[in-house]
């Protein structure tokens, strides 16, 4: 493998420090460098530097970096990316006043994308990945989660799995995401994806995910659920609090979870829990707006201490955008996070929500060499230009795509 040498660039921005989940003051530092380059060698980041410091070096690619920012590459922490199908007949109905938990309850929702999902078959959920992938990388994410969820029976929860993975992302399984019709309760759904799903499911996941919510599953389910999980040596994750607060905070911090995403609906004494606790907030104002819902309350979080991500729900019903820059423009414009906070948020603290704090979401030696350029004078411009991505290139494990 060359070398790879990022000269000239306008700017390289990384969130400051070492550590990882940043919070408080720390989330809003960054390291700005003018006029600089970035060496990566081997698929690592290997110098960072001043143009005017920069030694003579043989045997190395260089890519011009004049009128560009670098930033760390862009890690998604939370996406549906594998389904089949679209619900552009619901985002219509949606348009014209159904709410989303009445499609859910009425057997189209989560649910419909379920039925197109089982009945495309693994080589089709492989493409759709692969497809959605390139759009997430389009807009600067060189890593991404996705969850399982739209299957809900064996094969097609398991081949949703080796899809994520066999496309480079990271998988999750998300195994309690409804209740097929198939079974009457959710408790007999449980039995079976228990006994019939977990085993295998856990030697190609690295976490589990369940919808704790009104119209999904119970704490008391979802808590039977993530024990197993745990048990099976999975890192545990909860959708919790989007629409009610139905005890996710509580029984996210009692097991030890990684995180809680949505966050919407929580309040004072959510915020101080998960505040004084070590379970990462993933906050997803995509999803928020594409509903109309409230956005979550993400100034007093970080005000409050605690450690927040943030990340699109990239899915065909409650979020369909893959963009994290407009998740950083939604972050600065509605949930009053400074465009720095924005940035560490889709960046290190992802990649720890994700077990990967140590080798991505920063540019610094060590790191692997996972870029976006941006063709803006500026960097804040990744939040600035609503709508508008700026990513001229990425580099993954020092390659350029
Ligand atoms: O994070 N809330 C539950 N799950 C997803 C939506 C999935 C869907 O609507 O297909 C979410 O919003
Ligand atoms: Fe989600």
């Amino acid at each position: 493998m060359t070398r790879l040498l990022v000269r000239d660039l306008a700017q390289v921005v990384t969130p400051s420090g070492s550590g990882a989940p940043l919070r408080g003051e720390a989330l809003g530092r960054v390291a700005v460098l003018d006029d600089a380059y970035v060496l990566c060698d081997e698929g690592r980041i290997v110098e960072v530097g001043r143009m005017r410091d920069l030694e003579p070096l043989e045997d190395v690619e260089e890519l011009d970096g004049r009128g560009l920012c670098a930033l760390p590459g862009l890690v998604d922490c939370h996406t549906h990316a594998c389904f089949a199908g679209d619900r552009v007949d619901e985002f219509s109905l949606r348009a014209a006043g159904a709410s989303y938990e009445e499609l859910h309850a009425a057997g189209g929702g989560i649910l419909s994308t379920v039925r197109a999902t089982r009945a495309a078959g693994g080589p089709a959920l492989a493409e759709a990945v692969e497809r959605h992938a390139g759009w997430m990388r389009s807009a600067g994410t060189t890593t991404f989660e996705a969850k399982s969820g739209y299957g809900l029976d064996r094969e097609t929860e398991l081949e949703q799995l080796r899809a994520i993975k066999a496309s480079g992302g990271v998988p999750t399984w998300l195994g309690a995401h409804a209740v097929p019709p198939e079974f009457g309760d959710a408790d007999a759904y449980l039995d079976f994806a228990l006994a019939g799903v977990l085993p295998e499911a856990a030697t190609i996941a690295e976490a589990a995910d369940v919808f704790l919510e009104r119209g999904a599953f119970d704490a008391k389910q979802a808590r039977r659920y993530l024990v197993a999980c745990r048990d099976a040596g999975l890192a545990l994750r909860l959708h919790g609090d989007q629409f009610t607060e139905c005890g996710a905070i509580p029984l996210a911090i009692e097991l030890a979870a990684r995180s809680v995403d949505h966050l919407e609906a929580t309040r004072d004494e959510g915020i101080r829990a998960i505040a004084a606790s070590g379970v990462t907030c993933v906050l997803l104002p995509a999803s928020a707006l594409f509903l109309d819902r409230p956005m979550p309350p993400a100034r007093a979080l970080v005000d409050a201490g605690a450690a927040v991500a943030l990340a699109t729900d990239f899915n065909p019903g409650s979020a369909f955008c893959e963009s994290l820059p407009l998740v950083c423009s939604l972050a600065a414009t509605q949930l009053k996070l400074s465009p720095a906070e924005a940035l560490a948020a889709c960046t290190v603290n992802a990649a720890h929500v994700l077990g990967r704090a140590g080798t991505k979401g920063r540019i610094a030696p060590g790191y692997d060499a996972d870029l976006v350029l941006l063709d803006a004078p500026d960097w804040r411009y990744l939040a600035y230009h609503l709508g508008h991505d700026h990513v001229a290139r990425i580099v993954v494990g020092g390659e350029l795509r």
